[in-house]
C-alpha cells in the first residue's frame, strides 16, 4: 500500500516536471514568433492587419489561428482548390509564395503572438 503510494507520487512528480519543461519551451517559441516577422508577410498586413487582426470587417482574422490550418488554406488558394467568396483576391496574392514563405507566414500569424 505504502509502496504504491510512493510510486504514484513519483510518477506524478515526473509528469509535472515533464509538463513544466514543455511549457517553458513553448513560451520561448512564442517569444521568438513575436519578434521576427517574415519578409513575405509584409504584403499581407494592409488587409489582414499589422498583427493578423484586421480593421476591415470582411477580411478574416489570422492572429492565433492554427498554423497548419493557415498553411493549408494558403496552399489551397495557390492551387485554385479554394474558390468562392473572396477567394479570387487571395489567389493572386499567394501565387508566388515559396514553401518556406508559406510555413514562415503561417507560423508567425498563427499560434499565440
Ligand atoms: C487585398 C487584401 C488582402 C491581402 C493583401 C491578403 N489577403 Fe488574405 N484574405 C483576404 C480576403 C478578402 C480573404 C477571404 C477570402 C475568401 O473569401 O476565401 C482572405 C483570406 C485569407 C486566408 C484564409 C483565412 C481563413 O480563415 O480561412 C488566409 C490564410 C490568408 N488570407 C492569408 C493571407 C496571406 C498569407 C497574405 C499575404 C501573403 C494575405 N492573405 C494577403 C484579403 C487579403
Amino acid at each position: 500500500m505504502m509502496r504504491s503510494l510512493i510510486q504514484t507520487a513519483s510518477v506524478t512528480a515526473a509528469i509535472v516536471i515533464a509538463w513544466s519543461a514543455l511549457s517553458t519551451s513553448e513560451a520561448l517559441a512564442d517569444d521568438t514568433q513575436k519578434g521576427a516577422m517574415p519578409t513575405a508577410a509584409s504584403q499581407c498586413l494592409s488587409c489582414h492587419g499589422t498583427n493578423g487582426n484586421p480593421a476591415l470587417k470582411d477580411v478574416p482574422i489570422l492572429l492565433g489561428q492554427q498554423p497548419l490550418y493557415l498553411e493549408n488554406a494558403i496552399r489551397a488558394y495557390q492551387d485554385g482548390r479554394r474558390t468562392g467568396g473572396q477567394a479570387l483576391v487571395m489567389h493572386e496574392i499567394v501565387k508566388d509564395l515559396s514553401d518556406a514563405d508559406i510555413k514562415a507566414i503561417a507560423t508567425w500569424f498563427g499560434g499565440t503572438q
